[in-house]
């Protein structure tokens, strides 16, 4: 089994929901952890939280949309552990309308963050995972990496985007040096939701997540999947609530 213990992992979006806690319980599991988002206040007291239960963690300043920014925060956690062992591509936004509704600046927002936020977190770890000779790339993706909404096109897109980026990694390293795993979490306690501007579209969310597992759930599939023996790569896991279609 891989073990998790003083493991070096990075985790993108970790100031809130399916980020932040995949830091607690892999903080839990003694990884060393190394967290970024925009929101540090949020981000220092999750560290603050992590250390006062004995656990390592450190905080960085990121917005995945910059590539210097993926790059310096890859960069640092590999300068404090001297290793990076696995990236949690994690950070995401979903900015929900119809495609009527023109948000073209939503689009290339939801399309900036979740798509080449993925992409640069690759280029950064991939050049260091290969000159270990190891590593792990978990990359969230979405119950809208299987199928597209009305109101979630470009969402979607972005998704089945992330779906395809991450079966193409796996199949271009299948020598072993590198795993990759798409998680893709149903409808999830988070803020996720929290940012939809248009009136609609927020409406109907809260009818479709009228039924949500806890953030948790979706760490613990993480931690199922990095966890396996190195001959066994857990290349997809699909966790939604019992409850729900989605
Ligand atoms: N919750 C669900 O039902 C659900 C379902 C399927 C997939 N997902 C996916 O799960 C992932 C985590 O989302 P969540 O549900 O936990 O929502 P959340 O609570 O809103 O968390 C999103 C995280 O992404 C970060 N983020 C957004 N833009 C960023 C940027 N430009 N640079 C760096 N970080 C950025 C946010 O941090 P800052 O704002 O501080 O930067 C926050 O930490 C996303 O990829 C989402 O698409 C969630």
């Amino acid at each position: 089994m891989f073990d998790i213990t003083n493991s070096v992992i990075a985790i993108t979006g970790a100031s809130s929901g399916i980020g932040a806690a995949t830091a607690r319980l892999l903080a839990t599991r003694g990884a060393r952890v190394v967290l970024g988002a925009r929101r540090t206040e949020r981000l220092q007291s999750l560290v603050d939280e992590i250390r006062a239960r004995g656990g390592n963690a450190n905080a960085v300043a990121l917005d995945v949309t910059q590539r210097d920014d993926v790059e310096a925060f890859i960069a640092h956690a590999a300068g404090l552990h001297g290793r990076i062992d696995v990236l949690v591509n994690n950070a995401g936004v979903m900015p929900l309308s119809r495609l009527e509704a023109l948000r073209v600046d939503e689009w290339e927002r939801t399309l900036d963050v979740n798509v080449k936020g993925v992409l640069y977190g690759i280029a950064a770890c991939l050049p260091r995972m290969k000159a270990q000779g190891r590593g792990h790339i978990v990359n969230v993706a979405s119950i809208g990496a299987h199928r597209s909404y009305p109101g979630a096109a470009v969402y979607c897109a972005s998704k089945f985007a992330v779906w395809a980026i991450s079966e193409a990694l796996r199949l271009e390293h299948l020598g072993g040096e590198l795993r990759v795993t798409t998680v893709s979490p149903g409808t999830t306690e988070s803020e996720l939701s929290d940012h939809i501007t248009d009136a609609a579209a927020a409406a109907a969310m809260k009818q479709f997540r009228a039924v949500t597992i806890d953030a948790a759930a979706i760490a613990r599939a993480i931690v199922y999947a990095l966890e396996q023996p190195s001959d066994v790569s857990v290349s997809e896991v699909i966790v939604r609530p019992t409850r729900s279609p989605d």
